[in-house]
């Protein structure tokens, strides 16, 4: 087997991470904040945060909040920030975790919604941003990268114009985290993670950092209890029991700490050099086959290891299965839930064979999924 769909989700724990989820399930399983032994979940969050936090820059852990992934992270920051009339900007880049809630939002005639243009390659011009923003703009929700055609959009120069004109900004950093070096404080006011992709950790996992700039102005969009403040029926006004309504995912976020541990020993610059090696070597051998057709940047240094491509004459379905049955490489087909990419690709509806490399891939599976597609 080539597993090459790291972008989707990370294929095994390290051994490391899944000794101590051993560990810990075998051994005390309590609710963090509920009773006097669930101070042990109460520790293993407080650890989890201090490594999201040093991951991003971020010098208050109680800042990070953990929830199911993204998607609820994503939901919870827009619901949360969002008010009536408001108007909302966003890239064609983003994964439907942004796209539905915000086009729900804007059918309901709650709020204004734009689209930024990107060119088939996946690029964005940073002064779309300036000429989108209107007297009402209230946020700008931007990817890091697209999940669908690997590119990685200028979010720093995005958000310091939006920024400066009093627009909050959110960063959906599903692709990038753990992936490319990312320091929060300089470039967004909420910053949005995956636990189950670069981070390593298991899937329902991930969450986000709410910077000091949002304090006063996010919502709780989910509540109830926390075990903290019990005699009110508001929510607490503290981070981060504010937006951490119910039970806890404590063995997910147990894996994120110690994956992410895992991760600043080996340094993000470092895990960027290997994969960006792997995303060079896998673009310069595509230019030898004929017939395969790479989709968004062909410069590695512009691109996660996210790679899309069409096979002429496949559709992108049985491509995928025939890679599979013949060669045990295994990728994602068709429509990658980010349709508006797609649509500026090019590659709507028919879709692409999306390939994308992570910390388990080695140069001679990379050479093994050319040979694959040679042979195709
Ligand atoms: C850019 C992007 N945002 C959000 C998500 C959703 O992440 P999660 O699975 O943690 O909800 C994904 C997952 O593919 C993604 O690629």
């Amino acid at each position: 087997m080539i597993y090459a769909n790291y972008a989707a989700t990370a294929p095994a724990l390290s051994r490391g991470v899944v000794n101590e989820l051993y560990g810990y399930i075998g051994g005390i399983h309590l609710n963090g904040g509920r009773n006097f032994e669930g101070l042990e979940a109460q520790a293993l969050a407080l650890r989890a945060r201090r490594a999201v936090a040093r991951l991003f820059g971020v010098s208050d852990p109680l800042r990070v909040i953990f929830t199911g992934g993204a998607t609820q992270s994503l939901n919870m920051l827009i619901h949360g920030l969002v008010r009536e009339g408001c108007h909302v900007l966003a890239t064609m880049m983003e994964h439907n975790a942004a796209a539905r809630p915000l086009e729900g939002l804007r059918k309901n005639g709650r709020i204004g919604l734009d689209w930024l243009p990107c060119s088939p390659e996946g690029f964005l011009d940073a002064e779309e941003v300036r000429k989108a923003i209107k007297k009402n703009t209230r946020l700008l929700v931007m990817t890091h990268a697209s999940n669908v055609l690997g590119t990685i959009l200028p979010v720093t120069e995005c958000f310091r114009i939006a920024r400066a004109q009093g627009v909050f900004t959110v960063l959906d950093a599903a692709q990038t985290g753990g992936i490319l070096p990312l320091t929060m404080g300089e470039c967004c006011d909420a910053l949005v993670f995956a636990g189950h992709k670069g981070l390593g950790g298991l899937a329902g996992s991930g969450g986000f950092v709410l910077g000091e700039a949002l304090s006063g102005e996010m919502r709780p969009w989910m509540s109830g209890g926390t075990g903290s403040a019990s005699g009110s029926l508001a929510m607490p006004d503290f981070m981060p029991d504010r937006f951490e309504p119910g039970t806890q995912n404590t063995i997910g976020i147990l894996s994120l700490a110690a994956s992410i541990e895992e991760i600043l020993r080996i340094g993000v610059e470092t895990i960027r050099e290997r994969e960006r090696g792997y995303t060079a070597r896998f673009l310069s051998g595509l230019g030898d086959i004929k017939k395969v057709d790479p989709c968004g940047t062909r410069d590695p240094d512009r691109c996660v290891p996210v790679v899309s491509v069409v096979i002429r004459g496949y559709d992108a379905g049985e491509a995928s299965r025939l890679l599979f049955e013949r060669h045990g490489i295994i990728t994602r087909s068709g429509l990658h839930c980010s349709p508006l990419a797609h649509q500026t690709g090019g590659t709507f509806p028919g879709g692409t064979v999306r390939f994308s490399f992570g910390g388990g891939t080695t140069d001679a599976e990379i050479d093994g999924i050319l040979e694959g597609l040679s042979a195709l």
